[in-house]
């Protein structure tokens, strides 16, 4: 997704910041879709965010499910082996994870699907991220896990042939979106622009970042659904993902062809609307969108309506979505809780009835979570959705 900017970077010479950069190639080639502001943040081969940062953990930005307990990983390494023994147990099956951060959620997976008879015969490991700071972490989490794992970039990258058994994490909301405004004129697109030399503070930077529009309504609009792009009041604010979209498509071609199952878990809405929810957290606060950019961790809301079409136009049966916490309750976390808390010590057991809460809780990311499974047209039933 970061094509072209290390030879923008080259060719507007290096820059010090990911906002000196952005400012002067603004100032050559015109304001930026917040699709390539978001691609820059988050992956600028330079000074992109997950590429530059540490954003895991209590120390970091922010704390994800597998980092929250170990119950997570190892439940979803159950559904995982448990979809295969539905799939009639097939050999030379790709297990992936895209976007696995620091390995933790991985990790725990494996450690749960070895306790599966025959499933470590049946399987490679790929994982899929962008980051090469990130996948040299996950490669000193994994490397005493005994299976066999290969890295790749690019979901393109995974071998074509075999069913899938995939999970992907908190990764769609940090895959890049265009947002649209609702004017007198039609659906303009907002785009990125440096702010005129007066609007920005003195003791700035001198490449303050601001919100604008294009000039008439945007053609790309013709990407929002009909149903929002003909009833959203004036003033709406509209987001489609492209690259949401054509990742759910790959995946869901992929099972429809190959055969498998998929989970794709965040946070986001489950029907179509008009909402602004682009947004930046920086050490676990709400941070403003375009200020340092390359510091804060930049995402926005996956519509899990959207990537369920996309998933079913491509041949896959799509299953959910549900909360997080129905669904992890449905494939037993409180029981898994129940045996982990028998060999714990009082301490620990706060600590896995706190993550349970947390993980589970209708207020916390149990609610706020959500999961869509796409499996083969043929796989009838699949846990977690009964
Ligand atoms: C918020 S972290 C989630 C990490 C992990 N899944 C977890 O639950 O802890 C997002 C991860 O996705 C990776 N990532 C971001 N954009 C990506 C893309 N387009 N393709 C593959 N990985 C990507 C990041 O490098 C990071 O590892």
């Amino acid at each position: 997704m970061s094509s072209g900017a290390d030879g923008e970077t080259s060719s507007l010479g290096a820059a010090r910041t990911l906002a000196e950069h952005l400012a002067r190639r603004i100032r050559a080639l015109g304001p930026l879709t917040v699709e390539t502001y978001m691609t820059e943040v988050l992956t600028n081969p330079r000074h992109g965010y997950y590429v530059t940062q540490q954003p895991f953990g209590q120390n970091g930005d922010f704390i994800t499910a597998p980092e929250v307990s170990q119950m997570f990983g190892e439940l979803i390494g159950a559904w995982m082996a448990d979809t295969w023994t539905r799939m009639g147990r097939p050999s030379g099956v790709h297990m992936v994870e895209i976007g696995p951060g620091r390995g933790v959620l991985m990790r725990d997976l494996l450690r749960a699907a070895s306790t599966v008879q025959g499933f470590r015969d049946a399987a490679t490991v790929h994982l899929v991220d962008v980051s090469p700071a990130l996948q040299l972490v996950q490669r000193r989490a994994l490397a005493e896990s005994g299976w066999n794992i290969r890295w790749h970039t690019s979901f393109a990258d995974v071998p074509s042939r075999g069913p899938l058994l995939m999970i992907a994490n908190e990764l769609f909301d940090a895959l890049p979106i265009r947002q649209f405004v609702r004017t007198r004129a039609g659906w303009c697109e907002r785009l990125i622009d440096v702010a005129p030399r007066g609007a920005q503070s003195e003791d700035g930077p001198g490449d303050a970042l601001r919100f604008v529009l294009t000039r008439g309504p945007s053609p790309a609009s013709a990407l929002i659904p009909a149903s929002v792009r003909e009833t959203a009041p004036l003033e709406s604010v509209a987001e489609v993902s492209p690259a949401s979209i054509s990742l759910a498509t790959a995946i869901g071609a992929r099972v429809a062809v190959e055969g498998g199952g998929a989970l794709i878990i965040d946070y986001g809405n489950t029907e179509f609307g008009a909402r602004d929810t682009l947004q930046a957290v920086l050490r676990h606060q709400s941070h403003p969108v375009l200020d340092a950019p390359g510091t804060a961790d930049i995402c926005a809301h996956v519509d899990f309506a959207m990537v369920a079409q996309a998933a079913h136009a491509a041949g896959a049966r799509v299953w959910g979505p549900r909360t997080q916490g129905e669904f992890l309750r449905t494939i037993g976390i409180a029981e898994r809780a129940t045996v982990l808390s028998r060999v714990a010590t009082p301490e620990q057991r706060d600590e896995i009835t706190a993550a349970l809460n947390r993980l589970v809780g209708s207020h916390a990311m149990g609610g706020l979570f959500k999961v869509v499974a796409l499996t083969h047209r043929d796989l009838d039933d699949v846990a977690g959705f009964q």
